[in-house]
Formats: structure tokens, sequence, C-alpha cells
């Protein structure tokens, strides 16, 4: 038989790669998923459970020991989900998310049941005098109580989880004002900013009014603004901020199909703040930077070629450049899977060798400049995870929903289906 000319193999062989680089949406969120999550394992103290703020995105083991509570948090809920998937060996996940509680129940360092953003990872020592952080411990409540759920047929874990909640004194972090304080200092006391605008706030707020040992008022969810912004015909609830706070309050709290007091669904909310971001891109920053288009969008706070920001838009802010976060379209799966997805896909098909490494996606990258950051962000890569895992079975908003406190603050709130 005559041997195939060279073209033909060569043209047979990209139509091969290109047929096994094609995955489904569930094939590529489990590739996501599963390498994302070796993150929260391979880089957090095996004996403290802190996971760091951030780590190399290669994997490899780096001298840097900070952690941040809100990657604990995030990491937290991505263990459970490593449990049901049984992405690692479940023993070991649950003896490691029971050592993380113990440790923060018993050894972390606390004010009135609130945690410094960033810690020695080893020692649980504040670092870098970072403030005692409101939103931080939410987020890493988030995962506490998560776990609480998930994990209930361990009575370690279950009541944990329920005594560092409940330690947490709410009600001083007001301030003896109507709204949250954003932190505490012990230099120099509360700070001088306050959650009194829309954003990630609500997973903090809920919690806080759900306490039943510190409660806040509930009348405190309405003491903060809900600003009216449009962009590109989109009208919606939004304060010049990058996407990321459109995210992070849905990753655990179910708001589908629902409103509150105010009448404001705001899933549908973040809908259409994705929609905005989205266009942003392919619409606006596109004159610019032709890469963005489509299936190439999204920027959100993350590390950039001149540090970290909080970069993106609408309106716009920071230096962009071309560049792209994954985790900006990675956090919005749920709310418009399609558009998200075709990002993701394209990311994963087209840009493996740029942007695809141990942990899955990196943080950052620009395939104009070459850029690449060389580090993943623990929050980021967090937020993707549980996105993912909604989108697919809802397993987050399940489980964190269960809990009676959560649960009872939205009902005190006013929270109603939308149908009714
Ligand atoms: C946590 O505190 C307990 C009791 O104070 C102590 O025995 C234990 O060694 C501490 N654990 C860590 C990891 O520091
Ligand atoms: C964290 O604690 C360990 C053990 O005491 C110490 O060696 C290390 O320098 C500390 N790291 C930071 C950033 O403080
Ligand atoms: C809890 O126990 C039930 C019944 O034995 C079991 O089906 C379930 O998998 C357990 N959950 C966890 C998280 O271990
Ligand atoms: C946790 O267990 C302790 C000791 O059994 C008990 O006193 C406490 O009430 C429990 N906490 C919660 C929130 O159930
Ligand atoms: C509010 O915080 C400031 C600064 O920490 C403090 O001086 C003041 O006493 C606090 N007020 C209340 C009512 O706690
Ligand atoms: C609901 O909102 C109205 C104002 O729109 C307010 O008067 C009322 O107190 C709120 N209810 C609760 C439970 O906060
Ligand atoms: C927000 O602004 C838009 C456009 O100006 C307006 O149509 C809408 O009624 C406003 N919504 C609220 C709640 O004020
Ligand atoms: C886009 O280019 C215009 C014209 O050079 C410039 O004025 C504008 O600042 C640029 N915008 C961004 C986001 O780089
Ligand atoms: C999303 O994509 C799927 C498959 O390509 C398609 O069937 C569906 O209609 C799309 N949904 C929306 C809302 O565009």
């Amino acid at each position: 038989m005559r041997q195939l000319p060279l073209a033909i193999l060569f043209v047979v062989g990209i139509v091969c790669c290109k047929l096994a680089e094609s995955r489904t949406d569930e094939e590529l969120l489990d590739e996501v998923e599963r390498a994302s999550i070796k993150f929260f394992w391979e880089q957090a103290d095996p004996i403290t459970g802190q996971v760091k703020d951030r780590g190399l995105a290669s994997g490899e083991n780096d001298p840097r020991d900070i952690a941040s509570v809100a990657a604990t948090g995030f990491g937290l809920t991505a263990l459970a989900i490593a449990h049901e998937r049984e992405y690692m060996d479940r023993a070991a996940i649950e003896a490691r998310v029971q050592g993380t509680l113990e440790y923060i129940y018993y050894n972390l360092t606390h004010v009135n049941g609130f945690y410094y953003h960033f810690i020695n990872m080893t020692t649980g020592e504040r670092v870098w005098n970072s403030e005692l952080s409101s939103i931080d411990t939410a987020l890493m409540m988030g995962g506490v109580l998560t776990v609480g759920q998930y994990f209930k047929n361990n009575s370690v874990i279950g009541n944990l989880s329920q005594e560092i909640y409940q330690r947490v004194d709410y009600e001083w972090m007001l301030n003896g004002t109507d709204v949250l304080n954003m932190g505490w200092n012990p230099e120099t006391g509360f700070l001088n900013d306050w959650w009194n605008r829309y954003c990630e706030l609500m997973i903090l707020v809920i919690q806080a009014i759900g306490s039943p040992t510190h409660p806040i008022p509930v009348t405190s969810w309405n003491a903060f603004s809900r600003p009216n912004f449009t962009y590109a015909g989109i009208n919606y609830i939004h304060f010049p901020t990058p996407i990321f706070v459109h995210q992070y309050a849905h990753a655990w709290i179910d708001f589908r199909n629902q409103v509150d007091n105010f009448t404001i669904d705001y899933f549908e909310n973040s809908v259409k703040a994705t929609r905005a971001t989205k266009l942003f891109f392919t619409q606006e920053m596109s004159t610019n930077f032709t890469n963005y288009g489509d299936n190439f969008w999204g920027l959100t706070a993350s590390d950039t070629p001149y540090g970290y920001d909080a970069w993106g838009g609408p309106p716009l802010q920071g230096k962009i450049d071309g560049s792209i976060v994954p985790c900006a379209a990675g956090g919005s799966v749920p709310f418009l899977p399609n558009d998200t997805l075709a990002v993701l896909h394209n990311l994963r098909d087209n840009y493996a060798d740029q942007a695809w490494t141990h942990y899955g996606f990196v943080d950052a990258f620009n395939p104009v400049t070459g850029w690449t950051d060389p580090d993943v962000i623990g929050i980021d890569v967090g937020i993707t995870v549980l996105m993912a895992e909604n989108y697919r079975t809802e397993f987050v908003w399940k489980h964190y929903m269960q809990d009676p406190h959560v649960r009872r603050a939205m009902d005190a709130i006013g929270f109603v289906n939308k149908d009714q």
C-alpha cells in the first residue's frame, strides 16, 4: 500500500487532536474541579488545615507560609466536594476537615470570634498587621457551616462547626451603628469603612442576622445601599467593583427564584452583572484589545503584571491590557452557563500551554504580551470550584442552606418564593 502523503497525515493529525481535546461541559468542569481542589489539599498546612493565600501554579513548593482565612473557607467547602466526588481518600479528607475545625476552634487567634485576614499557616499568628476581617471571617464561615452540614454524621465536626459560628459576636462588629464594620485592628480599633453598599456582603449580613447567640437586627438588611447602575441597557444593582462581588455570596447562598423585602432577585442581578461584564469586554474593551471576544473575556480582582488589583469593569477599573482572569467567567457559570463555559472551553482547548497547569487554570495571563502569573490565588481557585459544582449538582447551595440559622435569617428578612 502506498504511503499517504505527508500533508494528508498532517491534516488527519490536526482533526484527531481537535477531537481528542473537545470535552463536554461535564468533562471540562470535572477536570477543572479535580485539578483545582488539589490546591486546597496540597497548599494547606496538614496539621492546622489553614490554606495558603497564594501558591505556585506549577504546584511546586515554595517557602511562603501565609494563609488567608477566606481561602480556608473556600478550601473546607472544596474538601466536602472532593469527599462527595471521591477525588481523594475519603477518610483522609474527613480527618483534615475535623483537624481544621479543631485548630480553628481551639488554637487559631480570634477576637470575639472574628479572625485576622492573613495568618501564619503553621502558628496561626496574625501576619502583616492584617485586620481582623469581618468579610474574610464570613467566607471562612461559609466553609465551616457547609462542612458542618455535609459531615453531620461526624458529631465532632457538626458540633465544632456550630461552636465556631456561634462564637462570632456580630453585634460587636456593628460598632454601635446599623451596618457592620469591615474590621478591627488591635492598634487602632474599628476601621473607617463599613459594609454599607451592595457587594459580596450578603453572606456576612445573613450569617449575622441568623446568629443564635450574637445577632444583629434584621433591619440591618435595609441599611446598605443598592446602587442603581446601567450598562449597555442592562439595569442592575452594582457598585463599581469587579465581578467577584456578584459571585462570592452566591457560592454558598442559593438566591434562585427568591425576592427579598425590596422585591429584588439577587440571582437575576448576578446574571445581569455577568452579561454586562461580558459586553464590557466584547463590545468596549475589544476596540483596543482585539483578542477580547465571545470566547475570551473577563477580569476580576487578581494578580496583574503591575501587582494585585481589582481590575475589570464595567465601569473600567485598573490598567486593562488584553489579559484575562479565568475565574471571572468561572465564578459565574451558574448565572450564564453557555457564555461562561464558552470561555473556559476556549482557554482549555486553545491556551493550555499558557493557561493550564497543575491546579487547573492560572490566575491570569495575557496571550498578546505573553505574560502569565506564576501564582494561583486561593479565593480565585475556590470560586471557580464552588460555582462549577453548584452548576453541576447544586451541592454547596444544598448543604449550606441546610443550616437552620441561615434559613431563619432569610425568612426573617422577608425572602419569599418569587411566584408567591
Ligand atoms: C492546639 O491547642 C491545644 C490545647 O491548647 C494544644 O494541645 C495543641 O497542641 C494545639 N495544636 C496546635 C496544632 O497547635
Ligand atoms: C511562621 O511561623 C514559623 C514557625 O514559627 C516561622 O518559622 C515563620 O518564619 C513564620 N512565618 C511568617 C511569615 O511569619
Ligand atoms: C452519612 O451517613 C449516611 C448513612 O450511613 C451515608 O449514606 C452518608 O454517605 C454519610 N455522609 C458522609 C458525608 O459521610
Ligand atoms: C458541643 O458539644 C458540647 C460538649 O458536648 C456541648 O456542651 C455543646 O452544647 C455543643 N454545642 C453545640 C452548638 O451543639
Ligand atoms: C466604635 O469604635 C471606636 C474605634 O474602635 C471606639 O472608640 C468606640 O468606642 C466604638 N463604639 C462603640 C459603640 O462600640
Ligand atoms: C422591609 O422593607 C421596608 C421598607 O421597604 C421596611 O419598612 C421594613 O421594616 C422591612 N422589613 C424588615 C423585616 O426589615
Ligand atoms: C434605575 O435606573 C433606571 C434607568 O435610569 C430606571 O429606569 C429605574 O427605574 C431605576 N431603578 C430604581 C430601583 O431606582
Ligand atoms: C483605548 O485606546 C484609546 C485610544 O488610544 C485610549 O484613549 C484609551 O485610554 C484606551 N483604553 C484602554 C482601556 O486602554
Ligand atoms: C446553551 O447551549 C445549549 C447547547 O449548545 C443549547 O441547547 C441551549 O439552547 C443554550 N441555551 C441558551 C440559553 O443559550
